[in-house]
């Protein structure tokens, strides 16, 4: 499975963060259904944030429950040691934070060697210009609007004018595919029917969605449906 870069609408990808790690599989099918793009598996490691959640093996189980894109998000210290692992297991893109990667440039080509996609995520404290010389070797940069480590935090409008200069800073370097949402510009944390559309309209492409998605207010489909007309 890969990521289509026809795509010329907004990408929403559920995150599955916040939802039910008892029923992992189901959700996931669940948020396929309601008809998001793909969905985001939050790693983390414990140390570079302070929770644990998954690895390459809830990857693996995921991988034939859904025909979706599987997004891995790797909030882990020292990723490149672990991607051939989430690689392997079925993941079509890994995304690494800059604030783990000493070797930045090498960690995407590398990714990139593994043919699945490359993506780079920055902390809200983390300026834009760590970025410039490896904007040609990653096809989604994700800009947390959150500082990262759990679901369900408030989205930090600060974040707003970053999305805004990366997205100056791609069209400048005539990075932008025309008519498509790539590279795409991701968004993480705090993304619901409030948030989307500031984001989108800063220069936002793809959306990461978790306790939005999953959460006790209405189903995941509604969830989406609601998401998705915020940013109609
Ligand atoms: C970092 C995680 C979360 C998650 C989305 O904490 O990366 O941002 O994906 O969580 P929500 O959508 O609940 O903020």
């Amino acid at each position: 499975m890969r990521f289509t870069k026809e795509n010329t609408t907004v990408i929403i990808e559920a995150s599955i963060l916040s939802a039910d790690f008892a029923r992992l599989g189901e959700q996931a099918r669940e948020a396929e259904a309601a008809g998001v793009d793909a969905i985001q598996v939050d790693v983390m490691d414990g140390s570079f944030v302070p929770d644990i959640t998954f690895g390459p093996g809830v990857v693996r189980a995921l991988r034939p429950l859904v025909s979706l894109p599987l997004d891995v998000h790797l909030m882990v210290v020292e990723p490149e040691q672990h991607l051939e692992a989430f690689a392997n297991a079925g993941a079509d893109r890994l995304i690494v934070h800059q604030e783990t990667c000493p070797h930045l440039h090498r960690t995407l080509q590398s990714i990139r060697e593994l043919k699945i996609e490359a993506g780079v995520s920055i902390n809200p404290g983390t300026p834009l210009s760590v970025l410039e010389e490896v904007l040609d070797l990653a096809d989604l940069i994700q800009v947390m609007t959150v500082n990262p480590g759990w679901g369900g935090q408030l989205f930090l409008h600060s974040q707003l004018d970053k999305i805004r200069r990366l997205r100056r800073m791609l069209d400048e370097r005539g990075l932008d595919v025309p008519n498509s949402v790539w590279p795409a510009i991701a968004v993480d944390g705090g993304i619901d029917s409030t948030t989307a559309p500031l984001v989108v309209s800063a220069g936002a492409t793809v959306l990461i969605a978790g306790s939005s998605v999953y959460n006790d207010k209405a189903s995941v489909a509604e969830n989406v449906a609601t998401l998705r007309a915020s940013i109609k």
